[in-house]
C-alpha cells in the first residue's frame, strides 16, 4: 500500500545552504535505497515536505525524521493513501529560488511561506508545484 504522509516543522536555527544539502544528500540516498520520493521545502525557518512510498517505509521514516534535532513542532497535515506517487521523478526535490518560492506563493493566493496557515490542499498543490518548476528546469 502506498502512502502520502505531509508534514511541516520548524527550523531549531536558520539553515545555511550547506544544512540544506546535508540533509538533502541523506535523504536522497536512502530514500532511493528505500523506493521513498518526495518533495522538501524550506523558507522563513519552515519545513515542508511530503514523503511518498509503501505504508511502513513512510512511517518509519517520518518518525526518524520527526526525532531529527534540527527541527521541532513537527505536524502532519496529511496522510493519505495513493494509487500512485506524485513526486515520482524526486527521491527529494527541492527548489532553492526564493523568487520563484514567491511566485508560486502569490498564484495560490498566499503572501508568505507560512505552513501553519495553508490547508492541506495548499500544501500539496505547493509542493507540486515546486516539483514542476524543478522539472522545467532541468529538461
Ligand atoms: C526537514 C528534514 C527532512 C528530512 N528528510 C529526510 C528524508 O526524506 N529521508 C531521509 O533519509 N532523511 C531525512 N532527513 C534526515 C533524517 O532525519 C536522519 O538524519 C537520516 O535519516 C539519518 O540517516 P543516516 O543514518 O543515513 O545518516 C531529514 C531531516 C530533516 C531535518
Amino acid at each position: 500500500m502506498l502512502v502520502r504522509l505531509t508534514y511541516f516543522s520548524r527550523a531549531l536555527r536558520a539553515m545555511s545552504l550547506a544544512d540544506i544539502r546535508d540533509i538533502l544528500q541523506t535523504a536522497r540516498r536512502n530514500n532511493a535505497d528505500r523506493g521513498v520520493c518526495g518533495m522538501l521545502s524550506y523558507a522563513s525557518d519552515w519545513f515542508l515536505q511530503a514523503l511518498e512510498g509503501p505504508r511502513e517505509v513512510v512511517n518509519d521514516l517520518f518518525l526518524e525524521i520527526a526525532d531529527d534535532p534540527r527541527h521541532q513542532d513537527v505536524i502532519i497535515v496529511s496522510y493519505e493513501v495513493i494509487a500512485e506517487p506524485l513526486f515520482a521523478d524526486w527521491q527529494m526535490g527541492y527548489v532553492s529560488d526564493a523568487g520563484e518560492v514567491a511566485r508560486l506563493l502569490a498564484e495560490l493566493g498566499l503572501q508568505h511561506f507560512d505552513p501553519p496557515a495553508m490547508s492541506p490542499a495548499q500544501a500539496l498543490a505547493f509542493l507540486r508545484a515546486l516539483g514542476e518548476l524543478e522539472h522545467s528546469a532541468a529538461a
